[in-house]
């Protein structure tokens, strides 16, 4: 208390975007490894369901780049929402800017190409955009790329290319193959594919057929371990006196799926709260479901009957012996084969995942789809 007003300490937690600082829990061992392959050029394809940490751990890692020896340049390029390959080029140009502070210095290597700068308003950060014909795009890519990879000269430089599922959608022709051809020659440049369809990306970088084949080393993002986020949030909880016991945050953890992001939420709102049980926890809960309702209604309503029928299936049965016939005909499928597409959908869809069985890619869905039932 101060002259009678309390003074509120800064919820450490968050989880409206990436995180970084105190609010980045671990990947250690991730930060640690993608450190070594940008030292050693080497290509990476890092994966994950949505809003497993990707773009954050990204952050760190091109942070911590500032700091490494021997020492690496990195530039993070945000293709989401790009449609075409113009958006693509304007992305790499204003990704540029992270490393040369000279604008005019890109302009001029750019000679002869109409490039114009401006400031965005959100970020109050520079971005560039050229404006190109449609003829002119093999020629502007090829240029930028290997504008890029002139500042691999001195330093070894890491590209990272977040939401690279989104070139899969251009439409533009052999746009993937012309984008391999110039980047396979660079050297001293680490390439990281980042991106959460997971279908899309192993089609790319799978497929024999596809011009991404075998570019990239294959890097699963797993979950945090319950140890980390126990060290974690118990360190942070110490700030203002309170002591968190490792069984709640295990519980919240698990609660969550192990997903970061409603783990965050959970503990956002523990931080505010006056007592720690673990009734809260059910509060809080209860809460984050109200939040996320109408987005999970819009979702809901837009999937065909044998789709929910088939998360419904799941959620009541684990997801074990879901062809058994008795299971089937509890809720109305005639045969397994309809089951199976609509399950292939889902997983399509990123609301589920596919390993030994299906599962929910959200947590707190699951609990809503079971709500339902
Ligand atoms: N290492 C971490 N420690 C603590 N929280 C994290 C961590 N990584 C991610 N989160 C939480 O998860 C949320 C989503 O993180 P982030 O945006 O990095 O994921 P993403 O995999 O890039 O998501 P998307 O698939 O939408 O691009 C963050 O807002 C944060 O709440
Ligand atoms: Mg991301």
């Amino acid at each position: 208390m101060c002259n009678g007003q309390i003074i509120s300490m800064e919820n450490p937690f968050s989880y409206s975007d990436y995180v970084t600082g105190e609010a980045f829990c671990n990947r250690i061992a991730e930060q640690k490894d993608l450190i070594y392959y940008a030292q050693n050029s080497q290509n990476v394809l890092l994966y994950s369901h949505r809003r497993m940490g990707k773009t954050s751990l990204l952050r760190q890692v091109v942070y911590n780049l500032k700091k490494a020896r021997p020492r690496v340049q990195a530039v993070y390029i945000d293709l989401y929402g790009t449609l075409d390959e113009n958006d693509f080029i304007d992305a790499i140009l204003t990704g540029l800017t992270q490393i040369e502070s000279k604008l005019e210095r890109i302009l001029k290597q750019m000679a002869g190409l109409k490039i114009t700068g401006s400031i965005d308003p959100i970020t109050n950060l520079p971005t560039l955009s050229a404006s190109i014909q449609p003829r002119e795009k093999p020629e502007y890519l090829e240029k930028v790329l290997n504008l890029l990879s002139s500042y691999a000269t001195k330093h070894k430089l890491m590209v990272v290319f977040d939401e690279f599922q989104e070139v899969a959608k251009y439409s533009e022709k052999a746009f993937e193959k012309r984008l391999r051809k110039v980047i396979q020659g660079h050297r001293n440049i680490s390439y990281i594919f980042s991106g959460s369809q997971k279908h899309i990306l192993m089609e790319m970088f799978d497929s024999a057929k596809r011009a991404f084949y075998k570019m990239a080393r294959s890097y699963p993002l797993e979950k945090i371990e319950i140890c980390h986020y126990v060290d974690w949030a118990q360190k942070l909880f110490k700030k203002k006196n309170v002591t968190i016991a490792e069984g709640l945050i295990t519980d919240i953890v698990e609660r969550c799926d192990y997903q970061p992001v409603y783990i965050q939420q959970f503990l956002f709102d523990l931080w505010r709260s006056t007592t720690v049980s673990i009734d809260v926890l059910d509060e809080i809960q209860k809460s984050i479901m109200t939040r996320q309702k109408n987005q999970f209604i819009v979702l809901w309503d837009l999937l065909t009957l044998n789709q929910k029928k088939a998360l419904r299936l799941l959620v009541e049965t684990g997801g074990m012996s879901i062809y058994a016939a008795e299971q089937l005909q509890r809720v109305g499928f005639n045969s397994g084969s309809v089951l199976q597409r609509a399950l292939v959908s889902l997983v399509k869809k990123e609301i589920l995942s596919k390993n030994d069985t299906f599962q929910f890619q959200d947590a707190m869905l699951k609990k809503w789809v079971w709500s339902l039932s």
